[in-house]
């Protein structure tokens, strides 16, 4: 079999056990993939995602970090550029092309797409969630799988979609190989774009759904059980001020639907603030 057509039956076979809920851990299929080369453009000595990589002494880690991202720069070089690039963008749909171009993320060698935004430009309301899952890479869109499903069941509970007065995004625009979480580097080369959408999408809320979102974006290592609740300020370095709900991700509420009443709870607290702020929706 030729090496690109097994690829692609490997990757055929990894979405089919996905849909039929089997749990696959796409760092591993990677790493089988390499050890045979069958996957075009990764090297066969590079780790394919970090928690392999943390078993190494914290040296050979970065430096693997630094090659991994292809070129000699640091994780403060990216970020000096993604504040750039994310500064030229004048418009959302700029910023987004400017997140695309943007190579300084070693996620985006190991997943199909970069997944940006949906729903309405410029919404009241703005949900962050924590980056693209294996439905979001195919599709490109976020929150488009089983939990993407859910959170738009739950945003529907306060008359809230993405057709007329919500955007959707994530704190990260790659998926994390296996869905792991994604870690505090990838996370901070992602920030200043994150930071730049909500100085041009000026949303009146945004609700962080699930914990590394929210702690990702209060800068903080309280965990969502203690977030959720009440509202917390959020402030762009450009001075945006909004401010931003915690709330269950919906995957985890797909795990422990009894949660679902704290989440309603949640909802009501973003329905009563836009009502206070007088955004009809
Ligand atoms: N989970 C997220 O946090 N974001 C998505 O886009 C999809 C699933």
């Amino acid at each position: 079999m030729p090496q690109n057509a097994s690829a692609a039956a490997l990757k055929a076979l990894t979405e089919w056990w996905e849909e039929m809920g089997v749990q696959v851990d796409q760092g591993e299929i990677d790493a089988a993939m390499r050890a045979k080369s069958v996957v075009p453009g990764l090297p066969r000595d590079v780790p394919p995602h970090a928690p392999e990589a943390t078993q190494e002494a914290p040296d050979q880690v970065r430096g693997e970090r630094k090659r991994r991202r292809g070129e000699n720069k640091t994780l403060t070089d990216w970020v000096a550029e993604a504040e750039s690039l994310a500064a030229g963008a004048d418009t959302l749909e700029a910023l987004k092309a400017a997140i695309k171009s943007f190579e300084g993320c070693p996620l985006k060698q190991l997943c199909d797409k970069t997944v940006v935004y949906d729903g309405t430009l410029n919404a009241p309301v703005m949900v962050l969630g924590e980056g693209p899952g294996g439905q979001e890479d195919r599709i490109g869109l976020p929150f488009v799988g089983k939990a993407g499903q859910l959170l738009d069941k739950m945003l529907a509970a306060i008359q809230l979609d993405r057709k007329t007065n919500t955007f959707i995004s994530n704190v990260n625009y790659w998926r994390p190989p296996g869905n792991r979480n994604p870690e505090a580097d990838e996370l901070a080369v992602c920030r200043p774009f994150v930071d730049r959408m909500v100085d041009l999408a000026q949303p009146k809320i945004i609700i962080a759904t699930g914990g590394v979102a929210a702690k990702s974006l209060l800068d903080t290592k309280t965990g969502i059980m203690r977030l959720r609740g009440s509202e917390r300020p959020f402030k762009t370095p450009a001075g945006t001020e909004v401010p931003l709900v915690p709330m269950f991700h919906p995957a985890y509420l797909l795990r422990r639907p009894q949660d679902k009443s704290r989440a309603w709870r949640d909802l009501l607290l973003v329905q009563a603030r836009l009502n206070e702020m007088g955004v009809e929706v």
